[in-house]
């Protein structure tokens, strides 16, 4: 394995979209950032910049980083944020992941231009488990705001309003051609005949997507770096921070095809749910574009019933190129987390002025509030008042979820409450989606982990008769997962990575109102099983 070294660096530059330039923080200039190219079971060392006016820290979405949680990222969770003329240098250690992965900033709402693709290519002496394509190509999914990404959601928390739907998405960087205001068009120039592979990125800040290509069939071979029994589709449909590996080849009339996306959205809250565009071009084509027709293909925005059926048909491979299949036929621990959005009443001027309530998020009634110490280093040095390890691993009340829910006591909690697991133990999470608030579908993310997606269904879980139906046979190894409205879904995995890892909604608003908490996985008996020493230059915490 090789050992691989980037610079990153981070400042304001001006970026033109809209019809309007404003001014975003950026990696090394650029909108989408560099991409991260490596082979399976590299070491890739990151020292990252900061020459911009605030703090912030970045994190390697779904590498799991084995006993390293120090480079992982979060901030306030292990680091402290990377402060203006300051340097970080992350060690990032793959292990079995293969294919997409991507990295982001992670702190506020930072990450909505501080992101880019991250490409784990197979080891040298190995093969992809199908033919190798003649070329792939990282489509990125993203969030266009006029306003400033950090101004956002410091006015929406300041104010307890949501921040409303972005402005337009953009691919890679680029609206297309609907938003009328000449803003330029991602063109991905093909070969006829030739296959090509397409490492898509969901990095949207609070939007599920639908995605497909005029007249093309997409394979779907990968999802969250591990790979999957490989199925055609006319479309997929992609949370935020999941990545899908998508094999299309060039096989219709030369011409130029339009690829689209649009939100998938389940839930009472407003959307923005525009068609975004960009052009799958042969090469040598004249002409204008063949298209119209087709964007049929692409389902609408309420289109439960196509989310349902694309998900039901993921399902994980024994190919010997996947990282090796461990799901807990037995578990140790059920932690059963019902998700809820909820408003309280609020105190602050800016928010009493307008509505008296504001917005928050909770996890089995717990809102979780960021501390101004990292996690880590508070559990690392045994230093007290930081976080709690009392998280309930149950809902406070055993309650019809999805039903009417008018009269149901949501006293809401805040709180660093963290869930301690011992190392290697099986467990199982159940997310519970509710009706409380807007309701709504979710992608919940694990940091330091890839679980197993063992099943899933409409409604109220039930601990009896729901386990019955779980596939423990094929289930997907994923990193962030797709909770349905009104109903759960059931992950399991082994808890093998010592250390202390975020969990939270991926949809950046969620996660801002308190839809968050943390796994401590404690150290095991061997020398190898315990989390590894700080590396050299930790930043430190202003509150320190
Ligand atoms: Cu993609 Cu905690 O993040
Ligand atoms: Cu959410």
């Amino acid at each position: 394995a090789d050992v691989h070294h980037y610079d990153f660096f981070v400042r304001e530059a001006n970026f033109t979209r809209l019809c309007n330039t404003k001014t975003m923080l950026v990696v090394n200039d650029s909108y989408p950032g560099p991409e991260i190219r490596v082979h399976r079971g590299d070491t890739v060392f990151v020292n990252v910049h900061n020459q911009g006016s605030y703090g912030f820290t970045i994190h390697w979405h779904g590498v799991k980083q084995p006993r390293n949680p120090w480079s992982d990222g979060p901030e306030y969770i292990t680091q402290c944020p990377i402060e203006p003329g300051t340097n970080f240098t992350y060690e990032v250690i793959l292990s079995d992941e293969i294919g997409t992965l991507w990295w982001h900033a992670h702190s506020d709402w930072t990450r909505g231009s501080v992101h880019g693709a991250f490409v784990i290519l197979p080891a040298e002496n190995e093969t992809y488990p199908f033919r190798t394509p003649d070329a792939d190509q990282t489509i990125i999914l993203q969030s266009w705001y006029n306003e400033d990404f950090l101004q956002l959601i410091r006015n929406s928390l300041l104010t307890g309003q949501a921040v409303g739907p972005p402005n337009a998405y953009a691919i890679n960087g680029h609206l297309g051609d609907t938003y009328g205001c000449n803003d330029t068009i991602f063109r991905m120039e093909v070969d006829y005949q030739e296959t090509y592979l397409l490492r898509i990125i969901n990095a949207a800040m609070n939007e599920e997507k639908f995605f497909s290509i005029a007249n093309h069939t997409l394979t779907v071979v990968a999802q969250d770096a591990s790979y999957v029994q490989r199925f055609a589709t006319d479309y997929i449909m992609i949370s935020p921070g999941q990545t899908m590996d998508v094999l299309v080849q060039a096989n219709q009339n030369i011409g130029q095809y339009y690829m689209v996306m649009r939100n998938f959205h389940d839930s009472a809250a407003p959307s923005n749910n525009s068609i975004t565009t960009g052009i799958f071009q042969y090469r040598n084509s004249v002409g204008g574009l063949i298209s119209n027709a087709s964007l049929v293909k692409l389902p609408q925005p309420d289109d439960t019933n196509a989310t349902n059926t694309f998900l039901a048909r993921i399902r994980n491979t024994r190919v010997r190129q996947n990282p090796r299949f461990n799901v807990p036929r037995r578990i140790n621990r059920r932690v059963y987390i019902a998700i809820s959005t909820n408003s309280i009443p609020c105190t602050n001027p800016e928010c009493v002025t307008l509505t008296r309530t504001r917005f928050v998020a909770a996890l089995n009634n717990v809102s979780f509030e960021f501390p101004t110490l990292d996690i880590l280093q508070a559990y690392y040095n045994r230093s007290n008042g930081v976080f709690t390890t009392d998280f309930p691993q149950e809902p406070p009340e055993f309650y019809n979820f999805t039903g009417d829910l008018s009269g149901l006591n949501t006293n809401v909690t805040m709180g660093t409450r963290a869930v301690t697991l011992n190392y290697n133990e099986a467990v199982e999470i159940v997310f519970q989606a509710t009706q409380l608030g807007a309701g709504g579908s979710h992608p919940l993310h694990l940091h330091g982990f890839s679980f197993y997606k063992v099943g899933t269904g409409s409604g109220n879980f039930n601990n009896v008769t729901d386990p019955r139906s779980y596939n423990l046979v094929n289930p997907p190894l994923i990193n962030t997962v797709h909770v349905p409205a009104r109903g759960w879904v059931a992950l399991r995995f082994f808890a093998n990575n010592p250390g202390v890892w975020f969990m939270h909604c991926h949809f950046e608003r969620h996660s801002s109102w308190g839809m968050d908490t943390v796994f401590i996985v404690r150290n095991g008996a061997a020398a190898n099983e315990s989390i590894l020493p700080p590396p050299p230059g930790m930043p430190v915490c202003s509150a320190a």
